[in-house]
């Protein structure tokens, strides 16, 4: 690789280098979801498959409450049950979203449609063979929109186990709307992706660099190593607990360790292609059996909203005219120039750990702040870690990746830090925020793995707030991206992203922290789903963190 790199330089193909880099900043997602075929190097990963071996993963051992928590977590997730069909898969039984239907109900009481009223839609699903379905667990996504009006709002889906749904709206706007239902996976695609992204973890490979002296070698690392012969690194965290492990290289010492890298495995692991298919079993609309639009008229004084007899929770927001207003959590204030955002930011101390989702947020404010000067510190674009600073205003932000697993190119492993230890490092105070996301390098690792993270982050949270109580402290929930292939779908779309989303917004409940709903902000958004989520997503964003900074 750096003889590569040298090769290219001295050619003099140095514009070609700098672009290279300048793709790789704003194209990240690009290089994230790049599959190499073969490890460039001899695989020491021994003779049994890790796909193959279901019980190589080791766990953080939990106290008996943890173990509690963790199987409210499990229970809280379950997925409905698929009747088990042997393979090879066929689509005769699966579901197929061009067959189903749905119907916006009536009013209830009757009348138009007011502001603040509750639609009900009944979704009925049918199979390939143009049975209907009598079993749940179909994946659903629902929003009533109007793209004129840049209106949208997320839908609550009740799975009645039956073959039917229920897709609950609340109306928050007046005007003429859309009511919209995706398939996202159907049922008989979800045991394949608990077994994907659950028990087995598969379709990215970590591995470490080992370097002293003359000698530099590369080995295979995980807290999913199938057992060999050869002998293991522990690179146990001691503070949080968190497990580590590589193989030791054959003539270096475990404390060699200089470079963590992940390569994605060839696409010839994706399994059941047919239930994979973008637009034919995956990611595609449900017709409606009649209207698709509702019009809804302003309340006036006096009229009652109309409810469902469903007893679940609202949205979180709302989209009108591009803008996010929330339902939930404060008022959400505009931030429209430089001079709104660095007032607000004005004496405060921004810490942010997590993804590149993270990352966005640094990147979107030093876009807009230009006297928020970003320095990277001569590292990995991806990895960071980012200071930002303006001097003026007092405003210092730093940014720093949630450490393993993260999927990245070769970068360091003294800067994989894990989020509880820094957050352990962290005076805190009422000038202080912290921000953190992290969730998406979880995807293919099993979810107890991810409880144990969260777990930990959770402690450091308690910690933090029990010596500093007014330390704003936000989180960062997961949202909906593109995921067209097998591949990205099995490797961490949607489905185990929402699974994991639950989880991280369980066990934050109740805790002095805010929330950015970046899941209802994608579902609700006009534009197309992105890991990334586009400019205008990613303002809207902002605005509620700053409204939350500064209420
Ligand atoms: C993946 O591996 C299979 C079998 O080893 C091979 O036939 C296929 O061409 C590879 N695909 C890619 C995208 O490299
Ligand atoms: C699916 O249906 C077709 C046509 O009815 C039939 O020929 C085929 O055997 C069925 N496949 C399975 C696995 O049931
Ligand atoms: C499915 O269950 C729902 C809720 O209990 C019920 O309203 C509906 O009629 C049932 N549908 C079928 C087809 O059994
Ligand atoms: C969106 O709202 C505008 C203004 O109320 C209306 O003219 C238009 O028909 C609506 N579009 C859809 C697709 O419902
Ligand atoms: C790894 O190291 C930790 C901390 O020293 C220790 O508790 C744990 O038992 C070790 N694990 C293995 C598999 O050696
Ligand atoms: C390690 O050293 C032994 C003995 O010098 C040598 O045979 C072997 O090839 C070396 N292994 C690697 C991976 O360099
Ligand atoms: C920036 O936005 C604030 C609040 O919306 C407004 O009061 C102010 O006039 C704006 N400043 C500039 C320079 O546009």
């Amino acid at each position: 690789m750096n003889r590569a790199w040298k090769g290219l330089l001295k050619s003099g193909i140095i514009f070609l280098t700098l672009s290279l880099f300048v793709y790789m900043f704003y194209h990240i997602d690009f290089l994230e979801f790049q599959r190499t075929p073969n490890p460039p190097f001899k695989n020491t990963r021994g003779s049994s498959d890790p796909g193959s071996n279901r019980n190589s993963c080791t766990f953080r051992p939990l106290s008996p409450e943890e173990i509690d928590e963790e199987n409210t977590l499990l229970d809280s997730i379950a997925w409905p049950n698929t009747p088990s069909v042997p393979p090879p898969v066929s689509l005769n039984d699966t579901t197929n979203a061009a067959r189903s239907n749905f119907v916006i109900l009536p009013r209830p009481g009757g009348g138009s449609w007011l502001v603040g009223d509750q639609l009900e839609v009944m979704i009925k699903m049918f199979d390939f063979k143009g049975r209907p379905k009598n079993h749940g667990g179909d994946f659903l996504l629902v929003r009533l929109h109007n793209r004129t009006l840049e209106a949208g709002v997320a839908g609550q889906v009740v799975d009645h186990l039956n073959g039917t749904y229920s897709a609950v709206f609340l109306l928050p706007w007046e005007g003429k709307s859309q009511v919209e239902v995706t398939l996202v996976h159907p049922s008989e695609a979800i045991p394949f992706l608990q077994q994907f992204a659950g028990e087995k973890p598969n379709g990215v490979d970590f591995y470490s660099t080992f370097h002293s002296g003359l000698l530099t070698q590369k080995t295979m690392c995980s807290v999913c190593l199938p057992p060999t012969q050869q002998p293991q690194c522990n690179y146990t965290d001691l503070n949080t607990g968190e497990l580590w492990f590589c193989y030791k290289p054959q003539n270096l010492s475990c404390d060699a360790r200089i470079k963590h890298f992940s390569i994605y495995q060839n696409s010839s692991k994706v399994k059941e292609d047919i239930l994979f298919k973008n637009g034919v079993t995956m990611n595609v609309g449900i017709p409606a059996s009649g209207p698709a639009h509702v019009i809804v008229f302003p309340k006036m004084k006096g009229q009652l909203a109309a409810t469902t007899d469903k007893d679940i929770p609202g949205p979180a927001g709302y989209y009108y005219k591009g803008l996010w207003s929330s339902l939930s959590g404060a008022t959400v204030k505009r931030f429209n120039n430089a001079s709104a955002i660095s007032h607000c930011l004005k004496d405060k101390v921004v810490h942010m750990y997590g993804d590149s989702t993270v990352r966005q947020w640094l990147e979107f404010l030093s876009s807009e702040l230009s006297d928020l000067k970003v320095y990277n510190l001569h590292n990995m674009k991806q990895a960071g870690p980012y200071v930002a600073l303006d001097y003026a205003k007092n405003i210092f932000v730093t940014y720093r990746c949630h450490g393993l697993p993260i999927r990245i190119l070769p970068s360091p492993v003294t800067e994989l830090h894990y989020v509880a230890n820094e957050l352990d490092g962290i005076t805190g105070g009422k000038t202080t925020v912290v921000v953190f996301g992290v969730w998406a390098h979880f995807t293919t690792f099993p979810i107890k793995y991810y409880i144990r993270r969260l777990m930990s982050i959770r402690k450091a949270v308690v910690r933090l707030l029990a010596r500093a109580p007014d330390t704003r402290i936000i989180i960062r929930t997961a949202n909906l991206k593109n995921s067209p292939s097998p591949f990205s779908a099995q490797l961490g779309g949607d489905w185990p992203s929402l699974q994991r989303d639950k989880i991280l917004r369980t066990m934050f409940q109740g805790m002095d922290v805010y929330f950015v709903d970046a899941w209802e902000m994608t579902v609700a958004h006009y534009l197309k789903h992105d890991i990334h989520p586009p400019r205008p997503i990613i303002k809207n964003m902002i605005d509620v963190v700053l409204s939350y900074i500064c209420p």
